[in-house]
């Protein structure tokens, strides 16, 4: 089968950063046709450049680098430098990038490439706030059909919420992004908390990183030494959830997660819950399925799926 052809939209973030290595090392199931990065973990500057050196760690230079919005659609930026560091991807030491960023605009970029495209064989994988994705479909809304599924991180129903007791981050940045997203008509796939919080970065799990002996290896277990002291201290957890690889995952084994075809909304009024995915887990409405909600992941699957691509590189 040809790879699957996907846009990886990002606010990098180190585990931003392993999603798009874990793309990188399978170009047999996956074509990267481009990476946009939009403001999320940290500000738009500097999402852009660490995807640029992300690409470059996994030697694919000649990958297309966008820069996307620097703000959600009509809110303040908010953004996670208590989880990510000041750079968004703190921990190693790490070179400027020497690769170019692309000049055009990354709402622009993602609008023609879809327009360039048959119905239905593009898949958009976005990792941080909807942004990007949510702009590009009310500019140009005839591309919607043109994307063949949207796999995204973010949300939460069993979890509830990270950046407030009811939102997840990537959806509590730009609610309203989100909400166009879930009412595009899309077929979607989310990776929310529920999922990605079983993907935690245990000693072993790590070790195997950097028993890789590459410098791939090295930095991500350097990243993942970084990131999980936060969230071992909230959680009281065993390691960190790596997010977002989450994502990239599902497309090259799907059947390492299961979930509920479930209708899920967005709240974008209420102070208290701002963000919160509200899915209908129990089906207890007659409102339409629009998301395929994961609630469950074989963990020890997904590492090692991580450590087999990883060690490609
Ligand atoms: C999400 O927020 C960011 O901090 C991570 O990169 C991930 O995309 C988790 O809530
Ligand atoms: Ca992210």
């Amino acid at each position: 089968m040809a790879p699957r052809k996907i846009i990886i939209d990002t606010d990098p973030g180190q585990d931003d950063a392993v999603a798009i290595l874990l793309a990188l090392a399978s170009p047999d199931e996956i074509a990267v046709l481009g990476v946009t990065a939009v403001a999320g973990n940290v500000p738009l500057p500097l999402t852009q450049k660490n995807a640029r050196i992300v690409c470059e760690l996994a030697g694919k230079p000649d990958t297309l680098v966008f820069a996307g919005c620097d703000a959600p659609m009509v809110r303040k930026l908010v953004t996670a430098e208590h989880v990510h560091g000041k750079t968004g991807l703190d921990g190693p030491q790490m070179a400027d990038p020497t690769m170019p960023l692309q000049e055009q605009h990354a709402v622009d970029y993602i609008i023609e490439t879809l327009r360039a495209h048959d119905a239905g064989t593009v898949t958009l994988c976005p990792l941080g706030p909807l942004t990007n994705i949510a702009t590009a479909f009310n500019n140009a809304p005839e591309i919607v059909e043109k994307v063949q599924e949207i796999v995204l991180m973010g949300g939460a129903y069993f979890q509830v919420g990270n950046i407030t007791p009811a939102a997840e981050f990537n959806i509590y940045v730009d609610p309203e992004a989100a909400k166009i997203v879930f009412d595009s008509g899309v077929p979607i796939v989310v990776m929310p908390l529920d999922v990605t919080h079983k993907a935690l970065t245990t000693r072993p799990r790590v070790d195997a990183f950097r028993a890789m002996g590459t410098k791939v290896g090295d930095m991500v277990a350097a990243w993942t030494d970084f990131f999980e002291r936060f969230d071992k201290e909230k959680y009281g957890s065993e390691g960190a959830p790596l997010h977002d690889p989450c994502v990239i995952a599902y497309l090259i084994q799907p059947e390492l997660f299961t979930g509920r075809h479930v209708n899920v909304e967005i709240e974008t009024t209420s102070e208290l819950t701002l963000g919160m995915t509200v899915a209908d887990w129990w089906r207890v409405t007659d409102r339409a399925p629009n998301a395929m909600f994961m609630g469950d992941l074989d963990s020890d699957g997904f590492f090692a799926l991580l450590a087999d691509r990883l060690a490609r590189l």
